[in-house]
């Protein structure tokens, strides 16, 4: 008889499904909490809404609606509002059905892209090439597309993350040239709307496009704790089984998210992860335990996200920082020996630069203010003053994280001169010590 031979224990994935079909029940729509999800209501978006409603009215009569912007923090509902609209006008117009265009400009970002995808979705048949054409002959062809294909109809051109185009080569260019489509159509009419996150973007506008996207501009204030409660308890009527969320649930996750300026999706993320873990655990209710534990891995993955971003050079002085403090939990860490760190290991890095004490000083204080690290000057009397620096993030994420850099993967195991203890380093000579 064969006999499996194999020790080591394998994960029973038949078993595991069984058990989850057999365990405790969380969500009734888990789609419900996800961000492209358009609720039925936007608790709190009243003023706005009616403000988006009045300016696109006249599209129901076939009249031109002015051009107009969006502006609001992260999370407070300016995506989730002109989506509410658009379908809310969309059902009311049975002759004139509006066209509705939606670019998100961090995805289709540059000026050629745009211009090709409002072809593309307009045509459906005859495409735009990826690259290639001149701007002025897609512009041409627009023109002639939107004529004979939207007709005596409207077609709003939603720019979501309009502050990306705007920064790019060519942005203003064709955010003029779009705000001026009417001027040369016939038969169709085209409204730009413009959503950002950037409060200060406008400031960054060419003076024409200002004042072709009007003078009032639409404003989405953040959220306070008791709005965030309201449209958690509206999201979650849908998304949860009744009785699920222990009482506390919902205010601690609207006062979680109030803290970080009253954004709505990090309510709805934290609400969604907590549920998760609870199904994880088998869990029949989500308690406060499960929603720490939420708020603890949304707070890694932004975290691991940040750093993952930083320049090389920033995520060396960390590396340097981790490195410190992985071989010497109990060492005070001062910036000069980061310093020391960061050029031994620049130098296992082909084609890295030495920094100066200057820039990695810069360096540190904005990983202080991302709060990664903590920093504080001490005096140190005759000695003048020094500033001492500890991580805080565990050793763990940290290492989580630098794994995944190419770059840095391969000196995570490089023990810095100055904690080995056979070795000195004097006027940039490492030295072996003989007593
Ligand atoms: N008043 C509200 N009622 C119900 N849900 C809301 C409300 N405001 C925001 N949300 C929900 O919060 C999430 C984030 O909203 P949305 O995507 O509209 O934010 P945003 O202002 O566009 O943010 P960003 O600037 O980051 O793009 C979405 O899931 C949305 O449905
Ligand atoms: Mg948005």
């Amino acid at each position: 008889m064969l006999k499996n031979h194999n020790n080591h224990n394998q994960f029973n994935i038949d078993k595991f499904y069984k058990n989850y079909l057999k365990g405790p029940r969380i969500f009734s729509n888990r789609d419900a909490l996800e961000s492209s999800y358009v609720p039925d209501t936007l608790p709190h978006r009243d003023v706005q809404i009616k403000n988006i409603a009045e300016k696109t009215a006249c599209a129901l009569l076939g009249d031109t609606p002015p051009s107009f912007l969006c502006y609001g923090q992260t999370g407070t509902g300016k995506t989730a509002t002109i989506r509410y609209v658009s379908q809310k006008l969309a059902h009311q117009s049975a002759k004139i059905k509006p066209w509705w265009i939606y670019i998100n400009c961090n995805v289709v970002s540059t000026p050629y892209r745009i211009l090709a995808h409002i072809y593309n979705t307009i045509s459906r048949c005859e495409k735009i090439p990826p690259t290639g054409l001149p701007k002025d002959i897609i512009f041409k062809k627009l023109l002639g597309l939107l004529d004979s294909i939207v007709g005596n109809s409207i077609c709003f051109l939603v720019l979501d993350e309009i502050d990306i185009l705007v920064n790019r080569k060519g942005g203003n260019e064709i955010l003029y040239n779009l705000l001026r489509l009417n001027e040369n159509l016939d038969k169709c009419k085209t409204s730009l709307i413009g959503i950002s996150n950037k409060l200060k973007f406008r400031e960054y506008l060419d003076p024409r496009i200002l004042s072709s996207l009007g003078e009032e501009h639409i404003v989405f204030p953040s959220y306070d704790a008791s709005e965030l409660r309201d449209i958690l308890k509206e999201r979650s009527k849908i998304a949860f089984l009744d009785g699920v969320l222990k009482e506390d649930i919902i205010p601690l996750s609207a006062a979680l998210a109030a803290k970080e300026h009253g954004d709505a999706r990090k309510a709805l993320q934290l609400l969604r992860k907590a549920g998760e873990i609870a199904e994880r655990a088998q869990n029949k209710f989500v308690t406060s335990k499960h929603l720490e534990k939420a708020q603890e891995d949304l707070e890694n993955d932004h975290i691991k996200e940040y750093i993952k971003g930083m320049p090389l050079q920033a995520q060396l002085v960390l590396t340097s920082i981790y490195l410190l403090s992985k071989f010497s939990p109990d060492h005070i860490i001062i910036s000069g020996d980061i310093y020391d760190v960061h050029s031994e290991i620049r130098a296992l890095i082909p084609g890295v630069r030495q920094l100066t004490k200057r820039r990695i000083s810069d360096y540190i204080n904005e990983l202080a203010l991302a709060g990664i690290i903590s920093a504080y000057i001490k005096s140190m009397g005759h000695y003048g003053r020094t500033k001492i620096i500890k991580l805080d993030i565990t050793n763990e994420l940290v290492d989580k994280v630098l794994c995944g850099i190419e770059k840095i993967q391969m000196i995570l195991n490089h023990k810095p001169i100055l904690l080995q203890k056979d070795k000195v380093k004097l006027k940039n000579n490492i030295f072996k010590k003989l007593i």
